[in-house]
Protein backbone atom coordinates (compact mmCIF):
# COMPACT_ATOMS: atom_id res chain seq x y z
CA UNK A 1 0.00 0.00 0.00
CA UNK A 2 1.02 3.51 -0.82
CA UNK A 3 0.37 6.43 1.62
CA UNK A 4 1.17 9.69 0.83
CA UNK A 5 1.50 12.37 3.50
CA UNK A 6 0.91 16.28 2.91
CA UNK A 7 2.23 18.33 5.96
CA UNK A 8 4.00 21.45 6.40
CA UNK A 9 6.32 19.61 9.17
CA UNK A 10 7.94 16.72 7.65
CA UNK A 11 10.28 16.33 10.45
CA UNK A 12 7.45 15.05 12.69
CA UNK A 13 7.29 11.89 10.89
CA UNK A 14 10.66 10.34 11.57
CA UNK A 15 9.31 8.30 14.59
CA UNK A 16 7.16 6.20 11.55
CA UNK A 17 10.73 5.46 10.53
CA UNK A 18 10.91 3.10 13.86
CA UNK A 19 10.59 -0.02 14.76
CA UNK A 20 7.60 -2.47 12.87
CA UNK A 21 6.05 0.54 10.77
CA UNK A 22 9.62 1.22 9.77
CA UNK A 23 10.28 -2.91 9.20
CA UNK A 24 7.36 -2.68 7.12
CA UNK A 25 8.99 0.41 4.65
CA UNK A 26 12.39 -1.09 4.90
CA UNK A 27 10.12 -4.30 3.55
CA UNK A 28 8.43 -3.00 0.79
CA UNK A 29 5.40 -3.89 2.44
CA UNK A 30 4.30 -0.16 2.67
CA UNK A 31 5.36 2.55 0.49
CA UNK A 32 5.44 6.18 3.20
CA UNK A 33 5.88 9.44 1.00
CA UNK A 34 6.12 12.77 3.36
CA UNK A 35 5.56 15.86 1.13
CA UNK A 36 6.23 19.17 2.32
CA UNK A 37 3.39 21.24 0.89
CA UNK A 38 5.59 24.53 1.31
CA UNK A 39 7.05 22.82 -1.97
CA UNK A 40 4.29 24.00 -4.04
CA UNK A 41 3.83 27.40 -2.53
CA UNK A 42 3.63 29.99 -5.96
CA UNK A 43 4.98 32.32 -3.14
CA UNK A 44 8.25 33.96 -3.19
CA UNK A 45 8.94 33.23 0.60
CA UNK A 46 6.90 30.11 0.61
CA UNK A 47 4.08 31.26 2.82
CA UNK A 48 1.17 28.32 3.09
CA UNK A 49 -1.13 30.58 5.54
CA UNK A 50 -3.33 33.69 6.07
CA UNK A 51 -5.22 35.38 8.06
CA UNK A 52 -8.51 34.40 7.96
CA UNK A 53 -11.21 36.58 6.15
CA UNK A 54 -14.04 37.63 8.54
CA UNK A 55 -11.33 38.06 11.13
CA UNK A 56 -10.63 36.14 13.95
CA UNK A 57 -7.33 34.40 15.51
CA UNK A 58 -5.02 32.11 13.94
CA UNK A 59 -3.76 31.93 10.65
CA UNK A 60 -5.53 29.05 7.82
CA UNK A 61 -3.92 26.97 5.60
CA UNK A 62 -4.20 28.70 1.81
CA UNK A 63 -5.65 26.81 -0.87
CA UNK A 64 -3.07 26.98 -3.34
CA UNK A 65 -0.09 25.11 -2.02
CA UNK A 66 -2.59 21.85 -0.94
CA UNK A 67 -4.46 22.52 -4.67
CA UNK A 68 -1.17 22.14 -6.56
CA UNK A 69 0.25 19.43 -4.08
CA UNK A 70 -2.61 16.96 -4.79
CA UNK A 71 -2.67 17.78 -8.43
CA UNK A 72 1.44 17.00 -8.87
CA UNK A 73 0.83 13.64 -6.90
CA UNK A 74 -2.69 11.90 -7.23
CA UNK A 75 -3.44 13.18 -10.97
CA UNK A 76 -6.00 10.90 -11.39
CA UNK A 77 -7.86 11.00 -7.99
CA UNK A 78 -6.75 7.49 -8.06
CA UNK A 79 -6.04 7.57 -3.75
CA UNK A 80 -8.73 8.05 -1.09
CA UNK A 81 -8.11 11.74 0.20
CA UNK A 82 -8.39 12.20 3.70
CA UNK A 83 -8.03 15.28 5.71
CA UNK A 84 -7.11 14.94 9.13
CA UNK A 85 -9.79 16.62 11.58
CA UNK A 86 -11.41 16.75 14.87
CA UNK A 87 -14.91 17.43 12.99
CA UNK A 88 -14.05 13.89 10.79
CA UNK A 89 -15.20 10.08 11.23
CA UNK A 90 -13.82 8.44 14.69
CA UNK A 91 -10.86 5.97 13.78
CA UNK A 92 -12.04 3.08 15.30
CA UNK A 93 -9.82 -0.71 13.96
CA UNK A 94 -12.79 -1.25 12.43
CA UNK A 95 -12.01 1.64 9.95
CA UNK A 96 -8.22 1.11 9.89
CA UNK A 97 -9.38 -2.41 9.16
CA UNK A 98 -11.71 -1.15 6.02
CA UNK A 99 -8.12 1.38 4.96
CA UNK A 100 -6.10 -1.71 5.14
CA UNK A 101 -7.82 -3.39 3.22
CA UNK A 102 -9.34 -1.50 0.09
CA UNK A 103 -7.62 -1.64 -2.98
CA UNK A 104 -6.65 2.10 -3.04
CA UNK A 105 -3.93 4.38 -1.86
CA UNK A 106 -3.81 6.94 0.65
CA UNK A 107 -3.55 10.68 0.33
CA UNK A 108 -3.43 12.06 3.64
CA UNK A 109 -3.50 16.31 4.42
CA UNK A 110 -2.32 17.17 7.88
CA UNK A 111 -3.43 20.76 8.84
CA UNK A 112 -2.31 23.16 11.38
CA UNK A 113 -3.32 26.84 12.61
CA UNK A 114 -6.61 27.55 12.74
CA UNK A 115 -7.49 25.02 9.76
CA UNK A 116 -7.18 24.65 5.93
CA UNK A 117 -9.30 26.55 3.72
CA UNK A 118 -12.58 24.98 3.16
CA UNK A 119 -12.14 25.54 -0.65
CA UNK A 120 -9.46 23.04 -1.10
CA UNK A 121 -10.82 20.54 1.15
CA UNK A 122 -14.18 20.65 -0.95
CA UNK A 123 -12.58 20.51 -4.20
CA UNK A 124 -9.74 17.69 -3.64
CA UNK A 125 -10.53 15.74 -0.38
CA UNK A 126 -13.19 12.64 0.22
CA UNK A 127 -13.23 12.53 3.82
CA UNK A 128 -12.23 13.54 7.03
CA UNK A 129 -11.20 11.49 10.17
CA UNK A 130 -10.84 12.36 13.68
CA UNK A 131 -8.60 10.71 16.31
CA UNK A 132 -10.89 11.57 19.15
CA UNK A 133 -12.79 14.69 20.52
CA UNK A 134 -9.68 16.15 21.85
CA UNK A 135 -8.23 19.53 19.24
CA UNK A 136 -4.62 18.96 18.40
CA UNK A 137 -2.17 21.42 17.52
CA UNK A 138 -1.92 19.80 14.07
CA UNK A 139 -3.09 16.95 11.87
CA UNK A 140 0.39 15.05 12.13
CA UNK A 141 0.31 12.82 15.52
CA UNK A 142 -3.60 11.83 14.12
CA UNK A 143 -1.94 11.27 10.73
CA UNK A 144 0.69 9.42 12.57
CA UNK A 145 -2.01 6.90 14.95
CA UNK A 146 -4.07 6.44 11.35
CA UNK A 147 -1.23 4.97 9.68
CA UNK A 148 0.08 2.83 12.69
CA UNK A 149 -3.23 1.63 13.26
CA UNK A 150 -4.12 0.41 9.79
CA UNK A 151 -0.44 -0.75 8.99
CA UNK A 152 -0.88 -3.69 11.65
CA UNK A 153 -3.87 -4.75 9.29
CA UNK A 154 -1.62 -4.75 6.10
CA UNK A 155 -0.17 -8.83 5.46
CA UNK A 156 2.86 -9.24 6.66
CA UNK A 157 3.53 -6.19 8.89
CA UNK A 158 2.87 -8.26 12.10
CA UNK A 159 5.48 -11.09 12.80
CA UNK A 160 2.55 -13.55 13.07
CA UNK A 161 -0.37 -13.41 11.26
CA UNK A 162 -2.58 -14.06 13.92
CA UNK A 163 -1.30 -10.99 16.46
CA UNK A 164 -3.75 -8.96 15.51
CA UNK A 165 -6.73 -10.88 15.71
CA UNK A 166 -5.72 -12.02 19.57
CA UNK A 167 -5.49 -8.20 20.85
CA UNK A 168 -7.86 -5.98 22.68
CA UNK A 169 -11.43 -4.04 20.54
CA UNK A 170 -10.30 -5.94 17.48
CA UNK A 171 -11.94 -8.94 19.05
CA UNK A 172 -14.43 -7.11 21.05
CA UNK A 173 -12.67 -8.16 24.27
CA UNK A 174 -9.77 -6.74 25.75
CA UNK A 175 -6.74 -8.47 25.83
CA UNK A 176 -5.64 -10.96 28.74
CA UNK A 177 -2.90 -9.75 30.91
CA UNK A 178 0.38 -11.49 29.84
CA UNK A 179 3.58 -12.60 31.08
CA UNK A 180 7.14 -13.29 30.58
CA UNK A 181 10.53 -14.59 32.43
CA UNK A 182 11.28 -14.66 35.35
CA UNK A 183 8.29 -16.73 36.79
CA UNK A 184 8.61 -14.78 39.88
CA UNK A 185 9.23 -11.01 40.25
CA UNK A 186 9.03 -8.85 43.41
CA UNK A 187 7.27 -11.80 45.19
CA UNK A 188 4.63 -11.93 42.52
CA UNK A 189 3.84 -15.02 40.22
CA UNK A 190 2.82 -15.95 37.19
CA UNK A 191 -0.34 -17.83 37.14
CA UNK A 192 0.23 -21.35 37.46
CA UNK A 193 -1.82 -22.43 34.62
CA UNK A 194 0.62 -20.15 32.23
CA UNK A 195 3.59 -22.62 33.23
CA UNK A 196 1.48 -25.78 32.78
CA UNK A 197 2.18 -26.14 29.08
CA UNK A 198 -1.57 -27.12 29.26
CA UNK A 199 -3.19 -25.12 25.90
CA UNK A 200 -6.43 -26.09 26.40
CA UNK A 201 -6.37 -24.47 29.84
CA UNK A 202 -4.18 -21.20 28.83
CA UNK A 203 -6.60 -20.52 26.04
CA UNK A 204 -9.81 -21.22 28.66
CA UNK A 205 -7.81 -18.55 30.87
CA UNK A 206 -6.72 -15.88 28.67
CA UNK A 207 -10.35 -15.96 27.34
CA UNK A 208 -12.03 -15.55 31.00
CA UNK A 209 -9.61 -12.90 32.00
CA UNK A 210 -10.44 -10.68 28.95
CA UNK A 211 -13.91 -11.16 29.90
CA UNK A 212 -13.92 -10.52 33.06
CA UNK A 213 -11.37 -7.22 32.31
CA UNK A 214 -13.90 -6.30 30.01
CA UNK A 215 -16.78 -5.94 32.07
CA UNK A 216 -14.91 -4.23 34.52
CA UNK A 217 -13.58 -1.73 32.59
CA UNK A 218 -15.30 -1.37 29.04
CA UNK A 219 -18.71 -3.01 29.72
CA UNK A 220 -19.53 -0.74 26.49
CA UNK A 221 -17.90 -2.89 24.02
CA UNK A 222 -19.79 -6.28 25.47
CA UNK A 223 -23.34 -4.26 24.70
CA UNK A 224 -21.62 -3.64 21.13
CA UNK A 225 -21.76 -7.17 20.39
CA UNK A 226 -23.43 -8.22 17.27
N1 LIG B 1 -6.30 17.71 13.99
C1 LIG B 1 -6.48 18.38 15.15
N2 LIG B 1 -7.12 17.63 16.05
C2 LIG B 1 -7.38 16.43 15.44
C3 LIG B 1 -8.03 15.24 15.84
N3 LIG B 1 -8.57 15.11 17.06
N4 LIG B 1 -8.12 14.23 14.97
C4 LIG B 1 -7.59 14.35 13.73
N5 LIG B 1 -6.97 15.46 13.29
C5 LIG B 1 -6.85 16.49 14.13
Amino acid sequence: MKIDILTLFPQMFEPLRQSIIGRAVDNGLLSLNITDIRQYSADKHCKCDDYPFGGGAGMVMMPQPIYDAVAAIDPDHSSRRIYMSPKGKRLTDALAKELAFSDKNLLILCGHYEGVDQRVLDLCFDSEISIGDYVLTGGELAAMVTVDALSRFLPGVLGSDTSNIDESITSGRLEYPQYTRPAEFMGLKVPDVLLSGHHANVKKWRNEESEKLTQRLRPDLMRCEK
